[in-house]
């Protein structure tokens, strides 16, 4: 049986979670894990997949009494509209702030500032689509103050504000590690937050605005934001 196919037909059903999450727990984008699981997998999974902080998509095929489950890294998932790339980005944005901020707990300012500023420009980028792009085409100028694109709006000042005290200690020589990690706690609280207003509030909102227009026009916009989120459409970057 090749090295990535994991038999686990015979492992009793108290080890079988534990089991399973040993041979998943690695799996990378460009990567595919293969289970043979005695039961219907979907429990399994959904657990698993939990456990592992979303970062899993499968698929089950039955056969002959055994479930064949095919498990590869969300990473490799082409995203269904701009609004997943949009989340899932929000998950690279986070990634990259965690590690600044594991580093400069660390007390290693000189491995986390060239990360901070990847960090950034990333997300300049994500809040000038947002801002940009996505209010103008899916509306929310014309929003009441308290509807999701208004506060979306208001949040992604606060987050301009707190994001240029982190720039000014990353201007100064030598950089003050310990002040950056103090800016860099509160911008990932108030991340965190609006990450999670905007995926539970605004993009059910948008997604529905989005469902009305032609699909040339979603296929163009998922195209546009995939280039300026990774830096590929620098005239479509907003400065904060
Ligand atoms: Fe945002
Ligand atoms: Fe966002």
């Amino acid at each position: 049986m090749p090295a990535d196919i994991h038999d686990l037909r015979g492992e009793r059903s108290a080890d079988l979670t534990g089991a399973a999450l040993e041979r998943v727990r690695n799996v990378r984008p460009g990567a595919a894990v293969t289970l043979l699981l005695p039961a219907n997998a979907a429990l399994l999974m959904a657990s698993l997949n939990l456990q592992l902080r979303e970062n899993l998509i499968w698929d089950v095929v039955e056969a002959d009494g055994a479930w064949r489950v095919t498990v590869r890294h969300r990473g490799d998932a082409a995203p269904a509209d701009v609004l997943a790339l949009l989340a899932a980005d929000h998950k690279r944005i986070d990634g990259l702030l965690a590690r600044v901020l594991s580093l400069l707990n660390r007390g290693d300012a000189a491995a986390a500032v060239p990360l901070l500023r990847e960090f950034a420009g990333a997300l300049k980028r994500h809040v000038g689509f947002e801002d940009g792009e996505l209010a103008m085409r899916l509306g929310a100028s014309r929003a009441a103050a308290d509807e999701p694109p208004a506060v979306m709006l208001r949040e992604h000042g606060e987050i301009a504000q707190q994001l240029a005290l982190v720039e000014e200690v990353l201007a100064t020589e030598p950089v003050d590690g310990s002040e950056l990690a103090v800016y860099c706690a509160i911008l990932s609280g108030t991340l965190a937050k609006h990450e999670y207003r905007e995926e539970n509030n605004l993009f059910p909102l948008w997604r529905v605005a989005l469902m009305r227009r032609a699909a040339d026009e979603r296929a163009e916009l998922l195209e546009k934001a995939a280039a300026v989120l990774h830096g590929r459409d620098a005239s479509a970057a907003t400065a904060l």
